[in-house]
This record gives C-alpha cells, structure tokens and sequence, in this order.
C-alpha cells in the first residue's frame, strides 16, 4: 500500500502543528510531531542552553522515522517540525508544505508564543530570509515543495488550501512570498533584521 507522506515545515510558530493536527483529522492520518517524538525517545545529542533548545540526533531519527512510516497503519502520515526535511527518508516523501507568515503577523505570533530578545530576532531573521524554504529546496526539486502564505488565514482556510494541491486542484508552488522585498517597501527592514 502506497502511503502519502506529508511534511510540515516553517520557521517557530508559524502554526505548524495548528494546521498539521486538523490536516490529520480531515485524511484521518497518522500524525508526527517531532519535538514530541524527540523528547519521548530521547533522540537528543544535548541542549543548547543558550537558546533554551534541544539539539536533535538527525541520524537516529531518520532511522526512527522510516520505522515509523513502515509500521503505520494509515494511509498518511503528517510529519510536522521546523527541521522535518532533514530527518525524514527522501525517497518516502509526498509533499512539503513550506508555511510562510508575514514577518510583521509572525513577530507577534512569536511574542504570544514567548519568544524574546534575540531568539526572538533570530527566529524572524530565518523568515525573512527563507531559510525553511531554502532547506526544503535544498533537498527536493520544486514540484514537491508548496509554499503557503498563511498570513491571515484561519487554519481552516490553510488546510483546505493544502487539501486542494493534495486533490490535484490547486498547483504546488514556490516563490510566493518576498519578506525582504516587502519589508523594505514599507520601511521596516532595519527593525525587523537586527542580526
Ligand atoms: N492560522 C492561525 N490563526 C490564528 N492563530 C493561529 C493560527 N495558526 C496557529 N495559531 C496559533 O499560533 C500559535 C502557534 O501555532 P503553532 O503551535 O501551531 O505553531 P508551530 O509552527 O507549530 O510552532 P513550533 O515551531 O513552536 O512548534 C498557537 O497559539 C496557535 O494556536
Ligand atoms: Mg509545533
């Protein structure tokens, strides 16, 4: 049996697992959350104190999810963490779906979620700077990386987005969003980008 699996990546708090988890409840999937998975199983090389993270064993975690993925019973699994392109099998993979939230939205979502000080910035700067999206493309071609911009979009609307590119309605795509651009027009850059 063919399973799809589906990657949900994007910079901290984007509202990775906020869309994964009604993602998995609409195609009765099977859902992964990686910092849980992490944490359980102690696949963890250390922390780093310094950013108050954990710093994760990607080749042990690798092995764990392909397990994973062999043994589920579901005919999808949605595997949601900021570094998922990195720890799951290439060949296994459906889709990536890149989440994008304008960095002015995000700063805010990011205050909510207790970010500060320079992890704060350094979170928006990665963003900003698309690195989320550069990892995807770092490792897939584009046809399977799908951005989303999810600024100002209820979950809802953000998985029927991705329920639509799933049913072939809507085209995946990539370069749909310009931070840099955007935040330079309206002035915003040099406070935005402090690293
Ligand atoms: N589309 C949305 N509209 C409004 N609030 C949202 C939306 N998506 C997520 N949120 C809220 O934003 C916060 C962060 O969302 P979430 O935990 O899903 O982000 P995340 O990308 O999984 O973060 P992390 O990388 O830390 O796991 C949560 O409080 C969530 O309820
Ligand atoms: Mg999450």
């Amino acid at each position: 049996m063919s399973k799809r699996v589906i990657l949900m990546t994007g910079t901290p708090c984007v509202g990775k697992t906020a869309v994964a988890r009604l993602l998995t409840s609409k195609l009765d999937a099977f859902y992964v959350n990686l910092t849980d998975l992490a944490l359980h199983e102690n696949l963890i090389l250390g922390r780093d104190e310094e950013r108050g993270s954990i710093i994760v064993d990607e080749n042990r975690m690798l092995c764990r999810i392909r397990e994973i993925i062999e043994d589920c019973y579901k005919k999808a699994i949605i595997i949601d963490g900021h570094y998922a392109v990195s720890v799951v099998p290439k060949e296994l993979t459906t889709y990536v779906f890149v989440l994008r939230r304008d960095p002015v939205e995000l700063r805010r979502f990011m205050e909510q979620c207790g970010f500060s000080g320079r992890k704060l910035w350094e979170n928006l700067a990665s963003e900003i700077l698309d690195v989320c999206l550069c990892d995807a493309l770092n490792v897939y071609e584009e046809g399977k990386v799908c951005e989303l911009d999810v600024s100002g979009k209820r979950v809802e609307e953000i998985v029927g987005e991705i329920l639509d590119i799933l049913n072939g309605s809507k085209k995946c795509r990539v370069g749909v969003v310009d931070w840099l651009g955007r935040l330079e027009s309206e002035g915003l850059l040099e406070e935005f980008l402090r690293i």
